[in-house]
């Protein structure tokens, strides 16, 4: 018989700015980490892509990293989860594995015109009905079809079936499964919920939106649930089980156990992503947030989320770092913020991707209002951390109106929650707790939990529940007056940012 203490589940974080390969023991608990950074190309203003056979590279190496760094190998691991940046786009050879382009990044604004051009006359909720999102460049549709026409010849491949499209999960996971040499074709219902393609209610491609968006549905991959043996793993996991794959904000709702209806996480990485449980019910947002898939467990049925979408929160901070020089590690900001007691009267909407919910405007860009000779780079850290908090709040208020449900604690993790300072904050302007558990490592966590459920290895949710602990809380100080004051500077802030580019 095996001895079950010596099993381990992987997961894959294909993410915006690095890849990560963590294993958990069966309490969930972080046994080893692998990571690497890879390249952010910025080939013109607004546009951002990725070496998609750099990343493939990248996941291979941060594989063997944490199988090294655990001292284990693919004997003890029961199954691979992935978890991915969503939307970032690819489209490659189905003979060779070579991409015909890079990969275009979430963040990319280049299909502006476009998501335009296909709300003319019916407006940018077109497709809101069927897929639960508005027409935005942040979505992976719009960005196939700009691939189709602006790369030679790729219109007529695709239709004759040579050309495979994929987010990061779908590219992982064909060549984890074989590449050229076999590997599956598959996408998860997550992933697919973000490519403005897919039906919410059939969890299926939807041919008309296809067929409008000018997609041939050769190229799309077969969406599956979120937690299945898909296929096994070749190379140094040979044989493993590759049993989930959701995108990495469902993930982290999933790492963060919010199984019941009203349970809500936000995850603070590169953007900031807010997602609320609403279980059987895909809720339509009225007030600019999107209706997603939350997760899928097999055959049971699909579990909905309404989310708020932030573009540029961490990305602040290594904008301050690596663009501006103002600070030389992103810890940094917290200590230089911390050294003044306000925002001096500055306030830095990071409009950089234009503006994410609640607003979808894609003219707006970023901007810094309310400068004076008094303002320094320490008021302008406080102004970057307090960017986070505001777009917060705003995703906060519309949830409650499309909702019903106001808001008793906020459940975080990712990478900015080391910074205290920014919690209080954001438990400030929130005016409601803020709980950041003893694993942080969520997205990771919940690909790991979902590939576990997958094979047995975990019996049910209860059962990831009671490894789910609190490591540290916040609570709101602010003066209910001078929430209130800011909190209108800052909307006024924000109106200055749009309309910038015609
Ligand atoms: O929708 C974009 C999101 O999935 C990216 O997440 O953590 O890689 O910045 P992250």
């Amino acid at each position: 018989m095996s001895d079950t203490r010596r099993e381990f589940i992987a997961a894959i974080d294909q993410g915006t700015t690095s890849s990560r390969c963590i294993v958990f023991d069966r309490d969930g608990r972080v046994v080893s980490v692998g990571q690497k950074e890879h390249r952010q190309i910025f080939p013109e203003p607004g546009w951002v892509e990725h070496d998609a056979a750099e990343i493939w590279t990248n996941v291979r190496e941060v594989v063997s990293e944490a199988l090294r760094k655990a001292e284990i190998t693919r004997r003890d691991v029961r199954a691979l989860g992935i978890t991915n940046q969503r939307e970032t786009t690819l489209l490659w050879d189905r003979t060779t594995g070579e991409p015909v382009h890079n990969a275009i990044v979430w963040q990319d604004t280049r299909t502006d015109a476009l998501c335009k051009e296909l709300a003319r006359n019916v407006g940018q909720d077109r497709f809101r009905r069927e897929t639960g999102l508005p027409l935005a460049s942040y979505f992976a549709g719009p960005k196939i079809r700009w691939l189709l026409e602006n790369v030679a010849g790729l219109r007529e491949r695709a239709e004759a079936g040579e050309i495979l499209f994929g987010t990061m999960d779908s590219w992982v996971i064909w060549n984890l499964t074989g590449g050229p040499d076999g590997g599956v074709h598959v996408t998860d219902v997550t992933n697919a919920s973000r490519t403005l393609l897919m039906n919410l209610r059939t969890l299926d491609w939807d041919p008309r939106i296809c067929e409008s968006m000018g997609v041939p549905t050769a190229m799309l991959p077969e969406i599956r649930s979120s937690a299945e043996v898909y296929g096994e793993a070749r190379g140094e996991l040979a044989g493993v089980p590759v049993a989930s794959a959701l995108g990495d904000q469902q993930a982290a709702l999933f790492g963060q156990t919010c199984f019941s209806s009203g349970e809500a996480k936000s995850t603070y990485g590169t953007g900031t992503f807010l997602l609320l449980n609403t279980g059987s019910e895909a809720v339509n947002s009225y007030n600019g947030l999107l209706t997603t898939v939350g997760y899928r467990i097999g055959d049971q049925a699909p579990v909905y989320a309404l989310e708020g979408s932030i573009a540029v929160t961490g990305s602040l901070v290594q904008w301050m770092r690596d663009q501006m020089g103002l600070i030389n590690s992103a810890a940094e900001i917290e200590t230089l913020a911390g050294s003044v007691e306000d925002n001096g009267g500055a306030y830095f909407v990071p409009a950089f991707s234009g503006l994410f919910a609640p607003y979808w405007r894609s003219d707006a860009r970023g901007v810094i209002a309310g400068l004076t000779r008094y303002v320094t780079k320490a008021h302008l850290a406080r102004a970057v951390l307090e960017a986070t908090a505001w777009q917060t709040r705003e995703i906060v208020d519309a949830m409650e109106k499309d909702s019903g449900v106001e808001l008793t604690a906020l459940k975080v993790d990712g990478g900015m929650t080391s910074n205290n300072l920014l919690m209080q904050q954001i438990s400030d302007v929130l005016d409601a707790p803020v709980v950041r558990p003893m694993v942080a490592e969520t997205t990771c966590l919940g690909a790991a939990y979902a590939a576990g459920l997958a094979v047995g290895f975990w019996p049910d949710t209860d059962a990831l529940r009671a490894n789910w602990r609190r490591a540290a809380e916040w609570t709101p100080r602010m003066e209910q007056d001078v929430r209130e004051r800011e909190y209108r500077n800052w909307l006024k802030a924000v109106e200055r940012s749009m309309g910038w580019i015609e």
